[in-house]
């Protein structure tokens, strides 16, 4: 059956302008990174696109290597949009990245232009697109001048391959920098894609303040800490959860299951409970309740997770002895 997008799908979503830019991204953005390879089902996958679209979701990210294995996740996004997504285009962002190892040799890792000029095409003809709407790069390199790989994400811009940049996991010095050179380039960087969660806050040293004075958006990657910050793990370790699926390229594994970590996500649970939400909900409300964040980018393994996850927007305010309590759970 042809896919007709839903005719309300912008009814319930809320827009959040990124960073001082003119572009505005949905308060929950969904990621590729799992789920979408070779290895998984692309019915499955299928299926969440359309549900995360319906549902108000417009921006899809994605970079080179996710699969597994590498580059299967954007193939397989692109035989989708192909099918479902190609009239709405211009309704969608569509992000990808390049920073990790994806191809042998010097040139296929890190931040040169060799590198991220040509991942850049590789990515646009996986997708079968003619532009992504950002692209990022992905890690700090220590190696390559910081000079270099912010005129490469100019020189992207002006070449009409991607629209925006942004940089992703860079500590606050290094985000500073990266975001003085793009100024001076004429490219401003739109947008940070660090690490945040409940179990990890390291965004709250020093990195949000960067970002708030340059004008630049934040869009937290695994904000369900890759679902220790949900209902799933509470009573042991489920069969076919990621932590089960030994799907390398950094998704949990068990033994990163921890009871620390789970005594903790029963406790934050306590709390969801009593404010009418489940954990993932409250996990994902915790942070959409800095405005300063302009999307939180989930990982969904069903349809189902998207609906209940998007649910977070239900509820995005809490009181101060609720803030109170969830610092001395995660102390
Ligand atoms: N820039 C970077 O370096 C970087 C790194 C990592 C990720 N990212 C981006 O961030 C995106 C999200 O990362 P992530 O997948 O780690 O995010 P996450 O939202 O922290 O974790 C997603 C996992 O949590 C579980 N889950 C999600 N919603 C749930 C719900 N409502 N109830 C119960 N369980 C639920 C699912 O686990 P199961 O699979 O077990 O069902 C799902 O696969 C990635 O797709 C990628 O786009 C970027």
């Amino acid at each position: 059956m042809p896919y007709l997008a839903n005719a309300d799908r912008y009814g319930k979503m809320e827009y959040r302008r990124c960073g001082n830019s003119g572009l505005k991204l949905p308060a929950v953005s969904l990621g590729l990174w799992h789920n979408f390879g070779h290895i998984d089902s692309f019915d499955n996958a299928r299926k969440i696109l359309r549900v995360a679209f319906d549902n108000g979701i417009t921006h899809f990210d994605l970079a080179n290597n996710y699969g597994p294995p590498a580059g299967s996740a954007e193939e397989n996004f692109g035989r989708i949009f192909k099918d479902d997504f190609l009239p709405y285009r211009d309704e969608l962002v569509i992000s990808t990245k390049a920073g990790w190892g994806m191809w042998p040799g010097p040139y296929g890792d890190w931040g040169s232009k060799k590198y991220l000029v040509a991942s850049l095409d590789q990515s646009l003809k996986r997708m079968g697109l003619d532009y992504v709407d950002i692209f990022y790069h992905h890690r700090p390199d220590p190696d390559t001048p910081l000079e270099e790989t912010m005129a490469t994400l100019d020189l992207m811009v002006r070449q009409g391959k991607a629209l925006y940049v942004g940089i992703s996991s860079y500590q606050p010095e290094e985000a500073a920098k990266a975001i003085n050179i793009l100024k001076q380039l004429g490219t401003p960087c739109l947008i940070h894609q660090p690490k945040y969660s409940m179990f990890d806050r390291w965004v709250e040293d020093g990195l949000m303040d960067v970002l708030e004075q340059q004008g630049v958006g934040c869009i937290p990657f695994s904000p369900l800490a890759q679902g220790l910050l949900t209902n799933k793990y509470l009573k042991g370790i489920p069969a076919g959860s990621r932590a089960t699926s030994h799907r390398g390229n950094g998704a949990i594994e068990e033994g990163q299951v921890s009871e620390e970590k789970i005594n903790k996500a029963r406790e934050l649970n306590l709390l969801a409970e009593e404010r009418g939400q489940n954990l993932a909900q409250m996990a994902l409300a915790w942070i959409l309740k800095d405005p300063r964040i302009c999307s939180v980018l989930i990982g969904v393994s069903k349809p189902e997770q998207v609906l209940d996850s998007i649910r977070c927007l239900e509820n995005y305010s809490f009181t101060k002895a609720e803030l109170d309590r969830i610092d001395a759970i995660l102390k």
